[in-house]
């Protein structure tokens, strides 16, 4: 089969949170068609097992390939961290994950090589961002921490809050006693508390958003593969989910920073 570059580019989450990754490829790709999956109806994935995350993660693979999108985006840190090697053993289009482009982001941000990394938990505990950085620089040292309550802090809307204020001194308190310099935020809901976690590491600390730097890494592999689309016409979102749509939507705004349509239930 030829990849066709006025097909659209396959996006997808455990839910709302891919939205950020939809956003940032949207500024830097504002000809491209996106199909979005968010698993709604099964998320969060952070708590979850790796045996049952790479068996959601397939179904979710298989869905937007039968969509015929020319790129897959593994938007989500959690699925990307202990999943993306199944996606990769089915695809036959290329495969793009958030954990690479975060990686490649910290080693152009690091001043001194000392990173900081924050995401769920079945993230930090597979280690996969240390490995992903340690595959490019090996010296750079590496401090983790969970930060499980960020979620639904942000789903929540607590954006500038005192209670998530309060609930990042605490987890970064470890972290920022190692004297970082960058700090990669590796999950999918983390760049909407990107003020709030500025004011709370100092101007010190850059922040790595990895949506930002999947959105560069996107462009720069269509740009390769001569996969970029050629219309310049107003590019076609369309977005599925498997519950409540009418809490996607809404959320999902605030993610997205603009309205959004065309969603669709998918029950499986
Ligand atoms: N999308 C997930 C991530 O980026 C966060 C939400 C979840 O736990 O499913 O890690």
């Amino acid at each position: 089969m030829q990849n066709n570059p006025n097909n659209a580019i396959g996006v997808f989450d455990s839910g709302v949170g891919g939205l950020t990754v939809v956003r940032a490829l949207m500024e830097r790709l504002p000809f491209e068609n996106i199909i979005y999956f968010g698993d709604t109806a099964r998320v969060p994935y952070g708590v979850k097992s790796v045996e049952t995350i790479a068996h959601y993660t397939r179904e979710i693979a298989e869905f937007l390939l039968q969509k015929e999108v020319k790129l897959l985006i593994i938007a989500c840190n959690t699925m990307a961290s202990v999943a993306s090697q199944v996606v990769k053993d089915l695809s036959p289009v290329p495969v793009l994950d958030v954990i690479d482009a975060g990686a490649l982001g910290a080693i152009a941000a690091t001043s001194r090589k000392q990173v900081g990394v924050i995401g769920t938990p079945t993230t930090i505990n597979s280690n996969a961002y240390a490995r992903a950085i340690h595959q490019y620089e090996p010296d750079v040292r590496i401090f983790s921490q969970a930060c499980p309550l960020f979620v639904p802090l942000v789903e929540e809307g607590w954006l500038d809050h005192q209670v998530t204020r309060l609930t990042a001194q605490e987890y970064l308190k470890p972290v920022l006693a190692q004297d970082i310099d960058t700090l990669v935020l590796g999950c999918t809901h983390y760049p909407l508390l990107k003020p709030l976690l500025q004011e709370v590491v100092g101007p010190g600390v850059k922040l790595v958003d990895s949506a930002e730097a999947m959105a560069e890494e996107t462009a720069a592999l269509l740009g390769d593969l001569n996969l970029a689309n050629p219309q310049r016409g107003r590019p076609d979102y369309q977005f599925y989910v498997t519950d409540v749509p009418l809490r996607f939507q809404t959320i999902g705004e605030r993610f997205l920073g603009r309205t959004l349509s065309n969603v669709h239930v998918v029950k499986w």
